[in-house]
């Protein structure tokens, strides 16, 4: 069985593709963007602190338990949490959602990056980043095929495997990566007036937790877990095809670093261009940063302009792939266990195309929708009279279902199950489990998994419900 399943072909792979999972559209578009409007260096010296005390943990956990039982989320949460099982359905309806958004705007990086490619050869690019954006999202037809052409590389890769699919391009694909980050990083803190960007990066200033300090934690929390990959069964996944050899607490380290330090170097890459080229006010432009002032800012360029936009948004376009191949593989998982258990052989490329169509055609409305340009949420809204606005768009209703109500609360539930039901004994026998590695910050893991984890998750899950509808509890 253990064959017919997988494994990866060595460690650095794993930690490739866990790192190519965790790193993606929310390290380099929700990361600078939520760090420009929470304020700059309180929003990150939160987000460290969570990362450490929660995403650390809770990752440890999901790896441990995934690689024990050997089985995907649901898998995992049926053999060893009698009861949970529909924890373990809720991580496979989760990737499901935020692949439906998810792949749109992956998506949209890729219809930038050849607008980019083609100014670089045929100088044909003559509007402003504002003016691109918006008649990218006026044109529903080539949103779609875009998000077709997205789904059907992803669909090639998963169908791929573990090994042969997975690990292969995240190989590839993640020093590709990083080797462009650093020449955008490079360009970005270069331009003369970066120095404020890197100011309001790096310069200790509390005020604004002063003034919201729910409102911030909620958002670095529901960042950091997003960014983390967590609470979705990915980790559980990845870590049910590590060997029992490898050290867990160790790669786990290595996972959440590379993951942060991706997250502020694409701060670099971002809010220093930003405040250069636009000011305070570009810099706390909110999700738009990505494909309206950053599209400005490579324009501002000259010649060079589209040479470093196209890198630029490839690279994006790389992060979301390696991450979007994680989250279907969640589901491939799922249907290649069931098939297992009823001692069917299961087909795999055939399994991860029915995957990829459903996605497909969830992600086409919000694909047609444009982030609400074309009005497709408004009927839905009045019909159903429903709080909050979403700033009527789909894409933000399916990101509120997932990111704002589900993945909180499987977090929540995770750490819960984990610290009083399972037990965080069974964590630590599988990290030790063949006597070479020890567990040493066991102390440390079990208070923060039964104690420190459920409190901030319970914040993190208010702060994240109200933010969305706009109820103004905290503020
Ligand atoms: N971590 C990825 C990012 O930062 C997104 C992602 C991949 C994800 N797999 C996930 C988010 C699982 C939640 C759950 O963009």
């Amino acid at each position: 069985m253990e064959n017919s399943r997988g494994n990866w072909g060595s460690n650095i792979g794993f930690l490739l593709a866990a790192i190519g999972s965790a790193v993606g559209l929310g390290n380099i578009w929700g990361f600078p963007y939520k760090m420009g409007k929470n304020g700059g260096f309180a929003f990150l010296i939160i987000y460290l602190i969570l990362a450490v005390l929660v995403g650390f943990v809770i990752m440890i956990a999901e790896i441990s338990l995934g690689r024990k039982t050997g089985k995907g989320a649901f898998g995992t949460y049926k053999e060893l949490a009698k009861g949970f099982k529909w924890v373990g359905a809720m991580a496979v309806i989760v990737p499901l959602l935020i692949m439906t958004f998810y792949s749109v705007l992956g998506a949209y990086c890729m219809e930038y990056m050849f607008v980019n490619l083609g100014d670089l050869a045929f100088h044909t690019l003559n509007m402003s980043g504002g003016d691109l954006f918006g008649a990218m999202l006026t044109n529903p037809f080539g949103c779609i095929v875009y998000t077709f052409l997205f789904m059907a590389l992803c669909f090639l890769i998963v169908k791929g495997g573990i090994k042969d699919g997975i690990e292969k391009f995240n190989v590839v694909g993640m020093p590709t990566l990083a080797i462009m980050l650093v020449i955008v990083i490079i360009r970005s803190v270069t331009l003369p007036g970066a120095s404020e960007g890197l100011k309001f990066m790096f310069a200790p200033n509390f005020e604004p937790l002063k003034e919201n300090f729910i409102g911030v934690l909620s958002v670095a929390g529901g960042q950091m877990f997003f960014s983390l990959s967590l609470a979705m069964g990915i980790m559980i996944t990845y870590g049910s095809y590590l060997s029992k050899k490898e050290n867990i607490v160790r790669n786990t380290g290595i996972i959440v670093l590379s993951d942060t330090i991706v997250a502020i170097m694409a701060g670099l890459a971002v809010l220093p261009a930003a405040f250069a080229l636009g000011g305070e006010d570009a810099a706390m432009s909110g999700p738009k940063l990505l494909f309206i002032t950053l599209q400005d800012v490579f324009a501002s360029m000259g010649q060079i302009g589209p040479i470093f936009g196209t890198i630029f948004y490839l690279l994006v376009l790389i992060a979301a792939m390696t991450s979007a191949i994680s989250l279907t593989e969640v589901i491939a998982t799922m249907y290649v266990d069931r098939c297992a258990e009823k001692g069917k052989e299961p087909n795999r490329m055939k399994a991860t195309a029915v995957i990829c169509v459903i996605i497909f055609l969830g992600a086409s409305v919000i694909a047609a929708d444009g982030l609400g340009s074309n009005g497709m949420w408004v009927p839905f809204q009045n019909s159903l009279g429903v709080v909050g606005s979403f700033n009527d768009c789909w894409l933000d209703f399916v990101d509120f279902i997932a990111e704002g109500l589900l993945m909180p609360l499987g977090a929540l539930l995770m750490s819960i199950i984990v610290g009083w039901i399972i037990g965080p004994d069974k964590v630590k026998e599988e990290v030790e489990i063949n006597g070479t590695h020890k567990f040493a910050a066991y102390g440390f893991f079990k208070f923060c998994i039964k104690f420190f984890v459920p409190v901030a998750m319970a914040f993190i899950l208010v702060g994240q419900v109200d933010g969305f509808l706009g109820l103004g509890i905290f503020s």
